[in-house]
């Protein structure tokens, strides 16, 4: 209890350093290990100001980013990680529901996949969850494509865009990004759609 007691008060804290942000806002959410703090990097062309890890759960806490002068990213902590305790895993629900439900400037999230798996158990969950906490409009971002071959790839986007028409009333269908922070595979076309949902 005194855990999660500590986490909102950073929470708090963090909120009230942040509560004046006059830039828009982009979320990056995903399942840990993901590669959103990879692509965080790669997008703001600065190495090292997002950490990234191997071992899933390093992302904590809410970390803004300043995206050039038009937008600022937010890195969010991923989820699905078994090992986390229970308190940890309430506190993360209490944050996150909290800043993507009453965030005014949170212009859109982008909800990372990676695309050896698909839509696993703990996205769809994700996104259920999502859909009941904030009305706003989420893109699927496929991630770590440089890992799966193109025809496997073109697969695991027609399920994915399947599946969230049936089940996703929020999710953008049209189309679906596939990025990989490796090569730099379709990294503009995300920082065009980014600067497109901030009104740039
Ligand atoms: P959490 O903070 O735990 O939620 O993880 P995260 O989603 O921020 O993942 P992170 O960026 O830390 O990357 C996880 C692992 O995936 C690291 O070992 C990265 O090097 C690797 N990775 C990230 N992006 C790519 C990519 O485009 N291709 C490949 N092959 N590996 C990647
Ligand atoms: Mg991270």
């Amino acid at each position: 209890a005194d855990e999660i007691q500590k986490l909102r008060d950073r929470k708090r804290a963090k909120e009230h350093e942040i509560k004046d942000s006059i830039l828009p806002e982009i979320a990056i959410v995903g399942r840990s290990n993901v590669g959103k703090s990879t692509m965080l990097n790669t997008l703001t062309e600065s190495p090292n100001t997002a950490r990234v890890s191997s071992k899933p759960g390093l992302t904590r806490q809410l970390n803004f980013y300043r995206c050039g002068d038009k937008f600022a990213v937010v890195d969010m902590p991923g989820y699905g990680f078994a090992f986390a305790k229970e308190e940890d895993k309430v506190a993360w629900k209490e944050l996150i529901e909290d800043y993507l439900g009453t965030r005014k400037s949170l212009k859109r999230i982008y909800v990372m996949i990676d695309a050896r798996h698909g839509l696993k158990v703990a996205d769809k969950e994700f996104l259920t969850m999502m859909g009941t906490t904030s009305p706003k409009k989420f893109q699927v971002v496929l991630t770590k494509c440089d890992l799966v071959f193109p025809p496997d790839l073109a697969r695991t986007y027609m399920v994915v865009q399947e599946e969230l028409k049936k089940s996703f009333k929020n999710a953008m269908t049209d189309r679906i990004l596939m990025v990989s922070s490796y090569t730099g595979a379709g990294m503009n076309t995300l920082r065009k759609d980014m600067l497109f949902a901030c009104g740039q």
